[in-house]
């Protein structure tokens, strides 16, 4: 029998409020359903827009904030790892320092309305985080 917790959508789609997201700042947590499993990630605003990845270093698959929900550099621009330092462009997710080996991040499609950050990827759906500040 499925589990209708993890698979019930959240507010059609809905990730956060898009005025949450200031660029180069605090990304904001979330969980996916993808392949019959959930997986922490996240989303950032960087220069041209939004960006939401998987929340799992190319390198070891650990999740990449520093504290939950600091994902940019001290420049930031640049989104990186709190464990050794791989860093990945904000709006690709492409390595592109440090041990990620030329590994992107893995990217989910979003796009965003006049007040939310919406989740647009087909291969995936909402699942609900009771504590969107924990670490899984
Ligand atoms: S686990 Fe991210 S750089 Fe090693």
């Amino acid at each position: 029998m499925p589990n209708t917790e993890d698979t019930k959508p959240i507010a059609e789609g809905r990730i956060c409020p898009g005025a949450d997201l200031l660029v180069g700042e605090r990304g904001f947590r979330f969980k996916i359903k993808k392949g019959g499993k959930v997986w922490p990630a996240f989303v950032v605003r960087h220069t041209s827009g939004v960006a939401a990845y998987v929340n799992r270093c190319s390198h070891l698959a650990l999740e990449l904030d520093w504290d939950p929900g600091i994902f940019f550099d001290i420049d930031k621009t640049s989104l990186t790892c709190a464990t050794h330092g791989a860093l990945y462009t904000a709006d690709t997710g492409e390595c592109i320092g440090g041990p990620c080996a030329g590994q992107p991040l893995e990217s989910i499609n979003v796009g965003e309305d006049d007040q939310f950050i919406i989740l647009m990827d087909i291969d995936c759906s909402l699942t609900p985080d009771d504590d969107n500040s924990s670490s899984t």
